[in-house]
């Protein structure tokens, strides 16, 4: 129950343009040594260092311009250019050709004829050098258009494109299936949005089972699933799956958020599993960060030590 209240409080949190103004004000313009764990850095110089070391320690990338629910079509532009500099920093690292989208970034909400038009941006800069751009999920309410973007997108031919699907959304499973019929390439996630009972299951048991059940759908249909978690219950089951049905470990990856479960990221990489880790970067790290906090609320008492700290 607590946890449920604090996870609520830290999505209401995540959404508040007011206190992460204050945030950036009083002295938070950088996440704390705390949000450091999580977000590597401000700049896309300190993304790629963190994207190498990542890369030195047996491990793939993707890398996310944080931003999100963007209100003009100007800001979606600049986060357009952002990520096609991000592109081509990362064609002259050597580093992989992997990124991580929000469409609410690039003007979903403002305009969707403006953000499909800013994905094209990105996948024309993108696709000449072999990226492949995934397209994350958000809130429920977005969930519709992101699947039809990305419907047109690969109707269009572009093939260099994945997206993501919640366990915790009733109509995952089905999307899973249509996805699927495609060859779209999914990464399974639980899900980081509160989300009303209409539309998405409240009980953390009842988000595991979905998982679960998508989860094996995927890893004997899908293309290429990602299964992401730190759950390690669910990476279990997943590798017995595997086994029992001979699937190839090269036929599927799993994926971890950076600076979560650092134990299970490295035991996986040492047992030979393939590893993603998504590494965000960028000045609006606020609410990425708060979700992170309402995941484990654990980690706020974290927080508040490393925030005397830096003071
Ligand atoms: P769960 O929350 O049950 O946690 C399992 C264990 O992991 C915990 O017991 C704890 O040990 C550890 N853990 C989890 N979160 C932690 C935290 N914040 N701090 C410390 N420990 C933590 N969501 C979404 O809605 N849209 C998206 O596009 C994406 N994209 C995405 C990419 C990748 C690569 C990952 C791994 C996750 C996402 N997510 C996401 C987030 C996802 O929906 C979910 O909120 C988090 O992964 C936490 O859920 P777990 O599956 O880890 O399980």
């Amino acid at each position: 129950m607590l946890d449920m209240i604090s996870k609520a409080c830290f999505h209401a949190l995540a959404g508040s343009r007011t206190i992460e103004r204050l945030a950036s004000r009083y002295g938070m313009a950088r996440p704390t040594s705390f949000g450091r764990r999580f977000i590597p850095g401000v700049t896309l110089d300190e993304a790629i260092a963190a994207a190498r070391a990542v890369q030195s320690q047996g491990m793939s990338v993707t890398l996310d311009q944080l931003g999100e629910s963007v209100a003009t079509i100007s800001a979606a532009d600049a986060a357009t250019r952002g990520y096609l500099e991000m592109i081509a920093a990362i064609v002259g690292s050597g580093v992989e050709r992997n990124i991580s989208i929000k469409l609410s970034q690039l003007g979903l909400g403002v305009d969707r004829a403006v953000c499909t038009d800013n994905v094209r941006r990105i996948l024309e800069a993108s696709d000449p050098h072999g990226f492949f751009v995934r397209i994350d999920m958000e809130a429920s309410p977005t969930v519709a258009t992101t699947l039809q973007i990305v419907d047109t997108l690969w109707e269009h031919g572009c093939r260099q494109i994945g997206v993501v699907l919640q366990s915790a959304l009733r109509r995952s499973e089905e999307d899973a299936r249509a996805l699927t019929a495609k060859g779209i390439r999914i990464r399974l996630v639980k899900g980081a949005y509160k989300e009303p009972n209409a539309v998405a299951y409240q009980r953390k048991a009842d988000v595991d089972a979905a998982f679960r059940r998508i989860m094996e759908y995927l890893l004997r249909e899908g293309t290429f699933p990602a299964i992401a978690t730190h759950d390690p219950v669910l990476i279990d089951a997943a590798k017995r799956l595997a086994a029992e049905h001979s699937i190839a470990s090269d036929t599927f990856e799993f994926q971890m958020l950076y600076g979560i479960r650092r134990d299970l990221q490295a035991a996986l990489v040492a047992q030979g599993y393939g590893l993603r880790l998504y590494v965000p970067y960028g000045r609006q790290w606020f609410p990425y960060f708060m979700r992170r906090l309402g995941e484990r609320p654990a980690n706020v008492g974290f927080v508040l030590r490393a925030l005397v700290r830096d003071r």
